[in-house]
């Protein structure tokens, strides 16, 4: 990871348009390509997807979002107006779709995976699709109000969605990154009682401020919110964790091993062999009450990941998941992250502000949990 000088975005299609970012945030997904998806990342790729600034440049057929504009970019890419789009799944956007990798909607700063599409961790972006994609926020309130409308807010969002609680039930969150901190209180001002369970202190203590009730990451804790729910688990599990999870330990030494094979082989491996750490959705399916629902929010990639396909059919467990639809949530959240109330928290998350130029170390210190980081925002006018 390093910080070069690249040239400017330029404007390519019509539904194009160029924004100066203001402030750019690193995500748990941006930790895969830095570690086990690393055989996929090309050099000269540009990272980030999580970023909002100022319309600077439009293109011919953008006729909604003006210049000067101040605007939120969803990391996925998605034209608004095709099947997949029009029935609120834009993370499948057909016409953005990466057939020659079998994905789904282009996401930006994702690697060849998704589309190679430059992200925004950088002064300026190009936004393809403009005109549907950029969400058009007010000019008062700070950025971090509406900044994770591009991803980790609306990834909660439709994590607990999924994960469909009865009313006035329970829900259990595995992992308190930034997508587990969301998708706990927004469970809490959904009006469930939350259980969350992180191995890190101050990510328990954050959640704690929002109404949550934390655990640490032990057998003794799934054992405690089992009992806490009548000895049957909670009603769903939202798993906010994905393939990064501690506690696997031959995945993890698989990870090391495909992060040092040549690329080829690397992506050979990625593709045939089960190196998920699956720890965290494992305990997921065995803390969920029969007839329960688990929801991945978290990502997990290889295709031979064992399951415990004889308790989940027993139990009777409902498995969703995917990459979040950011365009179809955006009209439930803007409201909340406007309230002067924050009933969501959004001004509780980040603990990093840090100039670009600091992008690289600030990586490594997310990655290692160093120095309390939770969330970090990058901001290119910062030196
Ligand atoms: N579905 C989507 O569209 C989407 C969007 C954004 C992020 N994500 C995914 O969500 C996941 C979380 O992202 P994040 O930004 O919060 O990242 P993060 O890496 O900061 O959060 C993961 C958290 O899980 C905790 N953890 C690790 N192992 C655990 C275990 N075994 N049990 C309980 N907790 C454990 C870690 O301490 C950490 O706090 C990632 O997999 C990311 O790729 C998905
Ligand atoms: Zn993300
Ligand atoms: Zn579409």
């Amino acid at each position: 990871m390093s910080v070069q000088d690249v040239p400017d975005p330029q404007l390519q299609d019509a539904g194009d348009a160029i924004v100066r970012i203001t402030s750019t945030a690193i995500c748990g997904s941006d930790l895969h390509l830095y570690e086990v998806l690393g055989p996929y990342m090309t050099a000269g790729d540009v990272l980030g997807h999580e970023s909002m600034g100022i319309v600077e440049q439009i293109g011919s057929g953008v006729s909604r979002v003006q210049v000067g504009d101040r605007v939120v970019v969803p990391f996925n890419i998605s034209c608004g107006h095709c099947w997949m789009c029009s029935r609120g799944l834009q993370s499948q956007c057909e016409t953005t779709q990466v057939t020659e990798q079998g994905s789904g909607a282009s996401l930006f700063g994702f690697s060849k995976l998704y589309g190679q599409v430059p992200g925004g961790q950088a002064e300026q972006l190009r936004v393809p699709h403009a005109d549907y994609g950029l969400i058009t926020v007010g000019k008062d309130l700070p950025d971090e109000r509406y900044l994770f409308l591009s991803d980790i807010l609306p990834t909660a969002w439709q994590g607990v969605k999924y994960a469909d609680v009865p009313e006035g039930g329970s829900l259990a969150v595995m992992g308190l990154g930034p997508v587990g901190q969301f998708a706990a209180r927004i469970g809490v001002h959904l009006g469930n009682r939350v259980f969350a369970i992180d191995p890190v202190p101050e990510r328990r203590a954050m959640a704690a401020r929002h109404g949550v009730e934390v655990f640490d990451q032990t057998p003794l804790s799934v054992d405690a919110i089992r009992e806490a729910t009548d000895g049957r688990g909670p009603d769903a599990v939202v798993d906010a964790v994905g393939m990064e999870a501690h506690g696997s330990p031959v995945a993890r030494a698989a990870h090391q091993v495909v992060g040092h094979l040549p690329k080829a082989v690397g992506q050979k491996a990625m593709e045939t062999v089960g190196i998920d750490r699956l720890a965290a959705l494992h305990a997921s399916l065995d803390l969920v009450r029969r007839g329960g629902t688990v929801s991945l929010s978290g990502v997990y990639g290889g295709v031979a990941s064992p399951m415990p396909l004889l308790s989940m059919f027993d139990k009777q467990i409902q498995l969703r998941m995917g990459q979040c639809n950011v365009r179809a949530w955006t009209d439930d959240l803007l409201p909340l992250v406007e309230d002067p109330s924050d009933p969501l928290g959004v001004t509780d998350l980040v603990t990093h502000r840090l100039p670009l130029e600091e992008a690289a170390s600030a990586y490594e210190t997310f990655q290692k949990k160093h120095d309390g980081c939770i969330k970090v925002v990058l901001d290119p006018s910062r030196h």
